[in-house]
C-alpha cells in the first residue's frame, strides 16, 4: 500500500458578502443573536451565473497548481455536494469538462458537511492501492439556493463556497488513518425534503419550501459534539495518538459553540483549532475543504505536524482523518 498525501490545495468564495446586518433587514434577528449563538458574522453569496461547478473550478485551479500538475494529470475527481448543478450528470462531470481533465473518472458523493472527510477517503482508497494516482476531491456548496431566506432558524446560519485538494503517492509522511460513520435513524433532523423520487417537485412542494433546508437545530447540536469528539479520538487511537499529539484540529464549521464544546471535549486548547466560520457560516462540504486551505496558506499548519479533519452533517454522517503533514 502506497503512502498518500495531500500535495496541492486551494479555494474559492464568491465576493458578495452578506452580514449580520443585511440579514437583520430580511428577518427579525440581530447581529447580537447571530454572533453570540453561532459566531457567524457574514458569508458569500453566489452571484445567480454561478453554479456548484464554477465554484469548485475556480478551487480546483488552485490546488492543481499548488500541486504543480495539470487537468490531464488527473485520473480522479470526485466532488463533494449537496448543491449539484444538475440531478445528472454529476457536478464532478461538470468539473472535468471545464477543466479539460480528459483521463479522469469522476463521480459525486453525498455525505452533507462530512462530504470532504468521505471524498478524500475513498479517493485514498484508490491510490494507496494503485489505482489511480493523482485525484482531486472538491467540496463545493451554492447553499443560498436551497435555504429558506424567511426562516430566521437556518438562514443565518448558510454560506456559499469551495474548497479543494489534491491527492497522490507520497515518499513519507501523509494520511495515517481514516474513520466514517453514519445513522440514518437520524436522518430526519436535518434535511432537503422534496425534489428527490420520495417527493418529486409539484405545485405543492415549492409553495410549502420543501425543496429548501429543513433543521431541528437543538438536537443536530447535541449529536455534533458528542460525534466530532468521538470522530476525532477513534481516528487518533487507530494510530495509537492521543489528543496531546495534535497539532491542528480542522472540524466542520457549524457553530463556534459547539467547536468550543468539541474542543473541551477532546481536552485540545481552543487555539488548535482552526475557525473560519466567523467570515463564511456553514458552507457544508465546502467548510472544512476551505478551513484547511487558509490554515495551510496561514502557517497554522508545517511539515511534521499532525493535523484532524473532522466533521459531521445530514444523514446523519460524520468522520475524521488524521494526516502527518
Ligand atoms: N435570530 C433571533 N432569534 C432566533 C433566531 C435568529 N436568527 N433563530 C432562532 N431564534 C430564537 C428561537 O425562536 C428561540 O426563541 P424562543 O426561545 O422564544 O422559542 C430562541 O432563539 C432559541 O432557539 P434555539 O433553536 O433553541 O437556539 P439555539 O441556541 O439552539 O441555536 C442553532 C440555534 C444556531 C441553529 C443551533 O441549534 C445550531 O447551531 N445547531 C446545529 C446546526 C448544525 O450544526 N447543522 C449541521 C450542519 S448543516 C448541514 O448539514 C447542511
Amino acid at each position: 500500500m502506497k503512502n498518500v498525501g495531500i500535495i496541492g490545495l486551494g479555494m474559492y468564495v464568491p465576493e458578495k458578502k452578506l452580514t449580520n446586518q443585511d440579514l437583520e433587514k430580511m428577518v427579525d434577528t440581530s447581529d447580537e443573536w447571530i454572533t453570540t449563538r453561532t459566531g457567524i458574522k457574514e458569508r458569500r453569496i453566489a452571484d445567480k451565473s454561478q453554479a456548484a461547478s464554477d465554484l469548485a473550478v475556480n478551487a480546483a485551479r488552485e490546488a492543481l497548481a499548488q500541486a504543480k500538475l495539470k487537468p490531464e494529470d488527473l485520473d480522479l475527481i470526485i466532488v463533494a455536494t449537496i448543491t449539484p448543478d444538475t440531478q445528472f450528470p454529476s457536478t464532478a462531470c461538470w468539473v472535468q469538462k471545464a477543466l479539460g481533465a480528459k483521463k479522469a473518472a469522476s463521480f459525486d458523493i453525498s455525505a452533507a458537511c462530512a462530504g470532504y472527510i468521505y471524498g478524500i477517503t475513498i479517493a485514498q482508497q484508490f491510490i494507496a492501492n494503485g489505482v489511480y494516482k493523482n485525484a482531486l476531491v472538491v467540496g463545493t456548496e451554492v447553499l443560498s439556493r436551497i435555504t429558506d431566506w424567511t426562516d430566521r432558524s437556518t438562514c443565518v446560519l448558510f454560506g456559499d463556497g469551495a474548497g479543494s485538494c489534491v491527492l497522490a503517492p507520497v515518499k513519507e509522511n501523509g494520511i495515517l488513518s481514516t474513520y466514517l460513520a453514519s445513522d440514518g435513524e437520524l436522518g430526519d433532523l436535518l434535511l432537503l425534503p422534496a425534489g428527490g423520487s420520495r417527493n418529486p417537485a409539484t405545485h405543492q412542494t415549492v409553495d410549502e419550501k420543501l425543496h429548501t433546508i429543513k433543521m431541528q437545530g437543538n438536537e443536530v447540536f447535541k449529536h455534533a459534539v458528542k460525534l466530532l469528539g468521538e470522530a476525532t479520538k477513534i481516528a487518533l487511537e487507530k494510530v495509537g495518538l492521543s489528543w496531546k499529539d495534535i497539532d491542528c484540529v480542522i472540524p466542520h464549521q457549524a457553530n463556534i459553540r459547539i467547536l468550543l464544546a468539541m474542543a473541551k471535549r477532546i481536552g485540545v486548547p481552543e487555539d488548535k483549532i482552526y475557525m473560519n466560520i466567523a467570515r463564511y457560516g456553514n458552507m457544508s462540504s465546502a467548510s472544512t475543504a476551505t478551513a484547511l486551505t487558509e490554515a495551510f496558506r496561514d502557517g497554522k499548519i508545517k511539515k511534521g505536524d499532525i493535523v484532524v479533519l473532522v466533521a459531521f452533517g445530514g444523514g446523519l454522517v460524520w468522520g475524521s482523518i488524521v494526516i502527518k503533514w
